[in-house]
C-alpha cells in the first residue's frame, strides 16, 4: 500500500514535470538558449505571408538527394525569364562532376510571374524534365518577395536535403569559384557542419528611414537602430543544419523584404554569429562583393566574384580553366 501510493506520487511528479518543459519549449525555448533575448511569436497572418507552407509547389525534385548526400548544395534564386543564365551556369560553375570525387549539386529556385507567361512556364518545364534542377512554388517572384525565396531554400534543404554537408545560397550573376570553396570548407575544423555561415558579413547597417529609399524600413516593421550582423545575400554558404533552425526562428522574426538581413535576424534569435571569410588578416575578402575586372590569378584567390551577366561567365570560364599554378 504504502509503495503503490509512493509510485503514485512519483508519476504525478513525472506528469507534472514533462507538462512543465513541454510549456517552456512551446513558448520561447529559453531553457535550449537561456542568454538570449525573450523570443515573441509572430503573429501567425504575418508568418504565413512568408512560409513556404503557405505556398504549394510546381517543380520540385523531392529525390534529388536521396541516392546520394551531397557534399554542397548550390541554391540559385532565379526568375522565369533568366533562362540565359540558367545555361551559362550549367556550363560554367554548376557543370556536374567539376570537382573529381566531391558531390555538388545545384538547383535554380522560381516564385511565378504576377502576369502568368504560359510559353516560358512551359520552356521551364521542358527544361526541368531534361536538366532535373529546377525547383518553383507559386508565390508571385518580385524583388519584395526575395524573403519567401530565401525561406524557401531553407525549407527545400531541411526537408529534401538535410544530409548534405553545405548549402550555399548564390545569385545567378556571380562567378563562382568552385574548387577554392571546396578546399576552403574542407581546411576547416568540425566545428563548421554545425551553426556555421560565412560570406561577406556586414555588421554595422542600419535600416534606411527614407520611404523613398530602395531599402526602406518602416520603424513597425523593425524598431532597433542597428541591423544585427548579416551576410551579404549575393552568396553565403553555411553547415546545412541552419536551414532547419533558421526556418525554426523566423518564426520569431517579423518579416521583413531584405532577406539577407531577414536571414541575420534569424540568427541573431538563434546566437549564431557569420563569421567573415577572408584570408591573411582580413586583407582579402574571399566573397568578393565589388566588381573586379576578370584576371586569372586574381580570380583564383576568391570564393565569389559579384555582377557577371551570363556571356561574360560564358567567355571567362574557358580560360579560368587554365592552369592556375603559376599564379
Ligand atoms: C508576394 O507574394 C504574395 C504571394 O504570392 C503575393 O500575394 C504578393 O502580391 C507578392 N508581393 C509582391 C510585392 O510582389
Amino acid at each position: 500500500m504504502r509503495k503503490r501510493s509512493r509510485f503514485k506520487l512519483l508519476k504525478y511528479l513525472a506528469v507534472a514535470g514533462l507538462i512543465t518543459l513541454l510549456f517552456i519549449f512551446a513558448f520561447n525555448g529559453t531553457l535550449l538558449w537561456p542568454s538570449l533575448p525573450k523570443k515573441t511569436p509572430t503573429p501567425k497572418e504575418l508568418h504565413d505571408v512568408i512560409s513556404p507552407s503557405t505556398y504549394r509547389f510546381i517543380l520540385n525534385q523531392p529525390e534529388l538527394c536521396e541516392k546520394k548526400s551531397p557534399f554542397l548544395v548550390l541554391m540559385i534564386p532565379v526568375t522565369l525569364k533568366n533562362r540565359e543564365a540558367r545555361t551559362a551556369i550549367r556550363r560554367t560553375w554548376g557543370q556536374h562532376g567539376l570537382i573529381p570525387g566531391v558531390a555538388i549539386l545545384h538547383l535554380f529556385v522560381l516564385g511565378q510571374p504576377a502576369q502568368s507567361e504560359p510559353v516560358l512556364q512551359e520552356q521551364l518545364e521542358t527544361e526541368s524534365k531534361e536538366y532535373g534542377d529546377i525547383i518553383q512554388m507559386d508565390f508571385v517572384d518580385s524583388y519584395h518577395n526575395l524573403t519567401i525565396k530565401t525561406m524557401m531554400i531553407m525549407n527545400w534543404v531541411a526537408t529534401y536535403c538535410q544530409a548534405a554537408w553545405y548549402t550555399m545560397k548564390i545569385d545567378a550573376d556571380v562567378f563562382l569559384n568552385v574548387r577554392y570553396l571546396v578546399d576552403y570548407l574542407h581546411g576547416r575544423d568540425e566545428s563548421s557542419r554545425k551553426d556555421y555561415i560565412t560570406g561577406s558579413v556586414i555588421s554595422d547597417a542600419v535600416p534606411h528611414r527614407d520611404s523613398y529609399n530602395k531599402w526602406y524600413i518602416p520603424e513597425d516593421l523593425y524598431p532597433d537602430t542597428w541591423y544585427p550582423p548579416y551576410v551579404s545575400g549575393a552568396a553565403y554558404v553555411f553547415s546545412t543544419d541552419l536551414a532547419r533552425k533558421i526556418s525554426w526562428a523566423s518564426r520569431f522574426v517579423l518579416p521583413i523584404p531584405l532577406e539577407d538581413v531577414y536571414v541575420g535576424m534569424c540568427l541573431h534569435v538563434l546566437g549564431v554569429k557569420p563569421v567573415y571569410a577572408t584570408r591573411f588578416l582580413r586583407l582579402r575578402n574571399l566573397f568578393e562583393v565589388r566588381k573586379l575586372s576578370y584576371e586569372r590569378c586574381t580570380f583564383s584567390k576568391r570564393i565569389v566574384v559579384n555582377g557577371f551577366n551570363p556571356q561574360n561567365l560564358l567567355r571567362i570560364w574557358h580560360d579560368f580553366q587554365k592552369s592556375q599554378s603559376t599564379c
